[in-house]
């Protein structure tokens, strides 16, 4: 019998994403964003965020449908990210899958976004080899993962003690004046840039940290240090590089992200590390990961850029390892959960 297809919805933060996948196929996906009602606010916007889903999450639906030239009768299973992220926005995708899953009779699967943002990687290279390291970077996340089965042993190492990685780029833009979410016009000035020109701080990498917060990270100390430079130069009267700050905080950025993932490479003697969340799209980290893990003997996996920042392929995705392994689904009842803890994979029904 051929796998069954799975219907994702992702609607945890600013993007609405639906997609159909079957094993690790991807079959169509559709991306609604609301990213744009945002820019004004220099960040997203709670009540903003949850209208503009509810407003995508029907056509979305209807858009993925027609991209894998499915109808909803092709659905055998639907998955939805039920945590962590924003109540509201969660709550429009969980009650839309609930919806779904209801009027087809057809199982329903509570997962978590960060694992989903792991899982992604499945459908460009394959089944993970498990056990794996996993670096997950985002806006609102930066955590260390020991991932030994992707449906059902996730346990976090360590992750930020303050901003995230994403968080950090996105304030430091706004800083240098950059549009929302800033990570991307940073990473293309920071391409033009010296990655050694400024010597900014690397964050709880000292050998007191070690004890304590070996693989966790801290990113607001790097994004104070930044701030006060560039106001120390505008004071002087001199030009702000804004190239070489971008080069140089990327690369303060990148060197603590990989030397940590490395490190618990080595620690735990796992061979395969496997980068994912928004962050990923950034060409310092790519590169710097690149060549540390093949220094290092680690083979490294990072999908395509598309399958970084957040989609619905990632949710169809994880739902289609959790059908695998047969665990049980969620039911009418699932809620959401804005802090769902990453060893909670899916939730099933209580
Ligand atoms: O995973 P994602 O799409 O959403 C969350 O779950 O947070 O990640 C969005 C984050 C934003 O902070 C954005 O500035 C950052 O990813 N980002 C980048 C790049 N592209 C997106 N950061 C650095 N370099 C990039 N090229
Ligand atoms: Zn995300």
């Amino acid at each position: 019998m051929s796998q069954p297809v799975v219907l994702g919805i992702e609607s945890s933060c600013d993007e609405t994403g639906v997609a159909l996948v079957r094993g690790t196929t991807l079959l169509g996906d559709s991306l609604a964003s609301s990213v744009d009602e945002h820019v004004r606010f220099g960040g997203v916007v709670p009540e903003v965020a949850s209208r503009a889903h509810l407003e995508a999450i029907i056509p979305t639906i209807e858009r993925a449908l027609d991209d894998a030239g499915l109808g909803l009768s092709d659905v055998d299973a639907i998955s939805v990210t039920s945590g962590p992220g924003l109540a509201g926005a969660l709550m429009v995708g969980v009650s839309a899958a609930k919806a779904v899953a209801w009027a087809l009779d057809k199982p329903l699967y509570g997962v978590n976004h960060l694992c989903a943002h792991v899982c992604a990687d499945v459908l460009d290279h394959g089944p993970l080899p498990e056990p794996t390291i996993a670096l997950l970077v985002s806006g609102g996340h930066t955590d260390l993962l020991l991932v030994r089965d992707i449906a059902t042993d996730v346990t976090a190492l360590g992750r930020t003690i303050d901003d995230a990685a994403g968080e950090a780029y996105d304030k430091v833009a706004r800083v240098l004046g950059l549009p929302y979410p800033g990570g991307k016009h940073l990473d293309l000035l920071a391409q033009q840039g010296d990655p050694t020109a400024i010597r900014f701080p690397r964050g709880l990498t000292s050998a007191r940290d070690m004890d304590k917060h070996r693989f966790d990270f801290s990113f607001s100390g790097l994004k104070t240090a930044v701030v006060r430079w560039v106001q120390q130069r505008q004071q002087d009267g001199l030009d702000v590089p804004l190239n070489d700050v971008a080069a140089s905080f990327s690369a303060a950025v990148a060197d603590v992200l990989t030397a940590k993932a490395i490190d618990a490479c080595q620690e735990y003697g796992i061979n395969d590390l496997q980068i994912g969340g928004g962050v990923t799209a950034n060409t310092q980290l790519r590169e710097m990961a690149g060549e540390r893990c093949a220094a290092a003997g680690i083979s490294l996996r990072v999908p395509q850029v598309r399958l970084c920042t957040d989609n619905g392929a990632m949710v169809a995705a994880l739902g289609a390892q959790v059908v695998d392994r047969g665990l049980a689904p969620s039911d009418l009842r699932l809620g959401t959960d804005s802090s769902l803890p990453v060893s909670q994979v899916h939730v099933p029904a209580r």
